[in-house]
């Protein structure tokens, strides 16, 4: 049977790479947070079509892409095909042998139901002393994209739309990761205003692409016009001369497996 994470279904991963590849392509730093040495065993969590995967390798680390999307690792095997991907769930995957690093980019927010379990299949993937190393949305992030969302579903009379992503505090996760038997070492909290370069529809482009699954419930009739609402709410906050401009909001982390 084809395993696919029940969230994950509307992934597109020819789409993402074309139009969202802003995503990968701000992970450059992170990637030297990381800073992986040569020899080095790394996975990435959450890899998507495995861009920063890649870079991981170009430093001569064995690195091993997992990710619960097919689509996506389809993607990452066709661009990378010297590279080891692996269709796994961050809530409940194993290694054979212990890891020095798990590097996650712009996934742990996908992976709401359970932050603690992810973080702990995290530490039993690491030898002790192991670095965990990711970014993700942190709280508040895309305030101004959700608020147009729920403002443009109650003028239409839906029912307000229960968000896929989990944006925790710095507090928040820190705990976590504490208490999942991690030691934080670095913890940094910022806003990153991102261009939506690649979304001539702005903000319902990025409804359409991050936040489809809100969509279900929408009748086929009322998409396009509601989409068109999201827009027209969103552009005092997020339109600028220069395009669309997105709210985010990076909880960005370095932690070692005690
Ligand atoms: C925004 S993409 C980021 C991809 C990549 N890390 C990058 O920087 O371009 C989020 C990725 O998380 C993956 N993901 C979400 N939930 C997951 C889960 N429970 N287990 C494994 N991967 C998951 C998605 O399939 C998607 O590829």
């Amino acid at each position: 049977m084809r395993y696919e994470t029940p969230s994950l279904t509307r992934w597109n991963a020819r789409a993402y790479d074309s139009s969202f590849g802003y995503v990968s392509a701000h992970g450059a730093p992170l990637v030297e947070l990381l800073d992986p040495r040569p020899g080095e065993r790394v996975l990435d969590l959450g890899c998507g079509t495995g861009v920063l995967t890649a870079d991981i390798a170009r430093r001569g680390a064995h690195v091993l892409g997992i990710d619960g999307s097919h689509s996506m690792i389809e993607q990452a095997i066709a661009h990378h095909p010297g590279l080891d991907f692996t269709v796994g769930d961050g809530y409940d995957f194993t290694v054979a042998q212990p890891y020095d690093a798990v590097f996650s980019n712009a996934a742990l927010h996908w992976m709401s139901r359970d932050p603690d379990a992810v973080i702990g299949c995290v530490r039993e993937a690491l030898r002790p002393g192991g670095r965990f190393v990711a970014e993700m949305g942190g709280a508040g992030n895309c305030a101004a994209l959700t608020a147009a969302v729920f403002t443009a579903w109650r003028e239409y009379g839906l029912r307000e739309p229960e968000l896929p992503w989990y944006f925790p505090s710095p507090a928040e996760y820190a705990l976590r990761l504490e208490k999942g038997g991690f030691t934080v070492r670095l913890l940094e909290y910022f806003d990153r205003p991102t261009p939506l370069d690649e979304c001539p529809n702005g903000a319902a482009d990025w409804v359409r692409m991050f936040a489809g699954s809100l969509l279900d419930r929408v009748p086929p009739a009322a998409v396009e016009p509601l989409l068109r609402r999201v827009n027209e709410l969103a552009a005092p906050a997020l339109r600028r001369e220069t395009g669309w401009m997105a709210d985010y909001v990076r909880l960005r982390f370095a932690a070692e497996r005690r």
